[in-house]
């Protein structure tokens, strides 16, 4: 690797040290976020008198070669130059030759690097936000397909009432809701600018921060340069929100591994996200889903690596925030693929309506119902919660389900229970008896299935 800045150094440094300390075959991710910082840095070093029309000229003429290059994919990274900032001002130099060398006129790697990972991530946070968008419309449609389907609905993995699918689905809507307003707003605190803050104290150099910040869209400018070039907290954000994307989709994931497994038969998956086993015929796998799980191992492990890496930094810059970028990259390529995935897969899953049917007649599931029912009738709560579960237990002693006990059998448990409460032992009618805002009832559903629609235009 040559020198770029031989000055004050007699010998070569060590081929290991080169290998070791280089960032190239990486960070070259970051090609055309440093080139608009570069461009955005020379237009104001011109505007402030620090760079001549000509050499301006030049330098802007060979940033834009370069970044057309970089978006054909013709541009190739020499591994002598250590990162992606060194290789574009070697390239610079070697298209343009002596007017590059004013390019890093009152600028750092420091804040250089801290200015490219912003924009980066910046736009990372948007592409992943328009996922979660497709993805919760993708819910929201399969909720809209289901809307009449009712399901069991679990607590400790027991049957324990019975819900719409759709309101479950919508379960997961609302996360990924939460999921994206915490986005939004980490995307706040990285939309400043740190350029201008040169390695860490700022510059003699007359600059024009403002005028930089305005040219890359930044909301404002980072207010401490020692601050500003070793703050990785952006970085961390970022990470945070998708591991809880990432255990958001897990858990979505491990639902719908439930639904489609042979004990639960609930769920179908179509042939074209199904694979198989390399020795068993018969089998349907739900790889997408378990490497949906799996991934979220990774997604996670990103964010404690940099966590780590951050503590115990004294400020400002040192070398270990180099460590902050292959996290982050692996992080966000996980979880954009994983949510471009789930949406693309959700409207294959078809459910089996019988299937769904038997499992509610199974688990005593309308005896939260019976309950509630006795609560009107005057019980209190904690002595209807015990007729209902005496009922309960003669029910299953007999192999029967509550429909099936006579009413003088359930009149013997209390005389508060008329004829009328066969028209509520009906699992499958449950919801429509939810009267809570925000229940699993027809209703609220709709509302909500309405609502999220509307939401998700804008
Ligand atoms: N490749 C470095 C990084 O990713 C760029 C900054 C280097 N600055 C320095 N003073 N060595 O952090």
């Amino acid at each position: 690797m040559a020198k770029m800045w031989k000055g004050r150094f007699k010998s070569k440094t060590h081929p290991l040290m080169e290998a070791f300390g280089q960032s190239i075959s990486f960070d070259q991710e970051l090609g055309r976020q440093d080139v608009a910082g570069s461009l955005a840095h020379a237009k104001m070093l011109h505007a402030v008198g620090l760079l001549s029309n000509g050499d301006y000229k030049a330098i802007k003429k060979g940033l834009d070669s370069i970044h057309k290059d970089i978006e054909s994919g013709k541009m190739r990274y020499d591994p002598a130059n250590e990162d992606i900032h060194m290789s574009i001002e070697a390239e610079l130099t070697a298209r343009i030759g002596e007017p590059a060398k004013k390019l890093h006129t009152g600028r750092s790697r420091n804040d250089q690097v801290a200015t490219d990972l912003r924009l980066w991530t910046r736009e990372k946070q948007d592409v992943i936000m328009g996922r979660l968008r497709d993805l919760m419309n993708a819910l929201v449609d399969v909720g809209q397909r289901e809307r009449h389907l009712v399901i069991p609905g679990y607590t400790h993995l027991q049957r324990a009432q019975p819900v719409l699918l759709a309101h479950h689905l919508m379960a997961y809507v609302e996360m990924f809701a939460r999921d994206r307003e915490r986005m939004a707003d980490c995307r706040r605190r990285t939309n400043r600018l740190p350029l201008g803050s040169g390695a860490l104290a700022g510059t003699t150099l007359p600059l024009d921060r403002d005028m930089v910040r305005k040219e890359l869209g930044f909301d404002s400018l980072c207010e401490n340069s020692m601050d500003a070039v070793s703050d990785r907290d952006f970085v961390i954000e970022t990470l945070f929100c998708l591991s809880l994307i990432a255990i958001h989709t897990s858990r979505l994931a491990e639902d719908i591994i439930h639904w489609t497994s042979s004990e639960w038969s609930l769920a179908k998956l179509d042939d074209a996200w199904s694979t198989g086993s390399s020795i068993m015929p018969q089998k349907r796998n739900p790889d997408l889903l378990e490497l949906t799980r799996g991934k979220t191992g990774r997604v996670v492990g990103s964010l404690v690596s940099l966590l780590m890496v951050v503590k115990g930094l004294p400020m400002t810059y040192n070398r270990d925030l180099q460590e902050d970028k292959e996290p982050l990259f692996d992080a966000v390529r996980t979880v954009d693929f994983v949510l471009e995935c789930l949406a693309a897969f959700l409207p294959t899953l078809t459910f089996d309506k019988n299937r769904a049917a038997a499992m509610l007649q199974d688990g005593f599931l309308d005896a939260t119902v019976l309950a509630e029912y006795l609560v009107e009738k005057g019980l209190p709560f904690r002595s209807a919660h015990e007729v209902s579960g005496l009922l309960v237990r003669r029910a299953e002693d007999t192999g029967r389900q509550l429909r099936d006990l006579s009413h003088d059998e359930m009149r013997a448990a209390s005389p508060l229970i008329g004829i009328d409460v066969y028209q509520r032992l009906d699992p499958a009618r449950t919801p429509g008896s939810y009267k809570t805002a925000g229940a699993a009832s027809p209703r609220s559903v709709s509302r909500a299935l309405t609502a999220w629609r509307k939401r998700l235009a804008k």
